[in-house]
């Protein structure tokens, strides 16, 4: 698959994912939300990683647009870092988390839209088929290769959810009181990062 299609079917996940979170904020379904946001975190932490990884530094060598482009890009994806990470810190059903989720859903739409419309079509321009076969062989081995760290089970997912909330607590970690056993393990996960 090329580069530009396999990214673009990462946005179309994660839209799909967003849309589903939203019906579920209609009902409103807590777990449902809940459970939403830790998929589509994990599929934007992959597909931020890749981008930044092997995409943007080939992306940003065509010219001075698309550098701008890459460079807005890397903010964008920091601004979510920073979501993510506040949101982790809240409970679902705190009010500040279900506006931030709704924030963060804009941004990434809103992102993911320019990069479809202003930065892919640049690209598909000056690489050629075989340039974009290659970065879309790159992007499928950097995806397998986080996905597969992500299922492994680190020193944290052998712990008990006790052992995690006690490090958690050590660490000073909000928000540990209401956090599941994966929740915990992802914060402080996190918090090693
Ligand atoms: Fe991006
Ligand atoms: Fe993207």
């Amino acid at each position: 698959m090329d580069a530009l299609t396999l990214l673009e079917k990462d946005h179309d996940t994660v839209r799909e994912l967003f849309s589903q979170f939203k019906t579920a904020k209609e009902r409103p379904d807590t777990n449902r939300m809940r459970s939403l946001q830790q998929r589509i975190f994990h599929e934007l932490e992959i597909h931020t990683a890749i981008e930044e990884e092997v995409f943007y530094p080939a992306a940003e060598q065509v010219g001075q647009e698309a550098e701008e482009l890459v460079n807005e890009g890397v903010e964008e994806h920091h601004v979510v870092d920073v979501l993510m990470s506040e949101i982790r810190g809240l409970e679902a059903e705190d009010d500040a988390w279900v506006a931030k989720m709704s924030v963060l859903i804009e941004n990434v739409e809103h992102h993911a839209e320019e990069e479809e419309t202003e930065l892919f079509p640049k690209l598909r321009e000056v690489f050629g088929k075989d340039r974009l076969a290659e970065l879309g062989r790159q992007l499928e081995q950097a995806k397998q290769r986080r996905q597969q760290a992500s299922a492994d089970p680190s020193r944290y997912a052998a712990m008990s959810r006790d052992e995690l909330y006690e490090r958690a607590k050590q660490r000073d970690i909000p928000g540990r009181s209401g956090m599941t056993k994966d929740d915990l393990a992802k914060a402080l996960e996190d918090a090693d990062a």
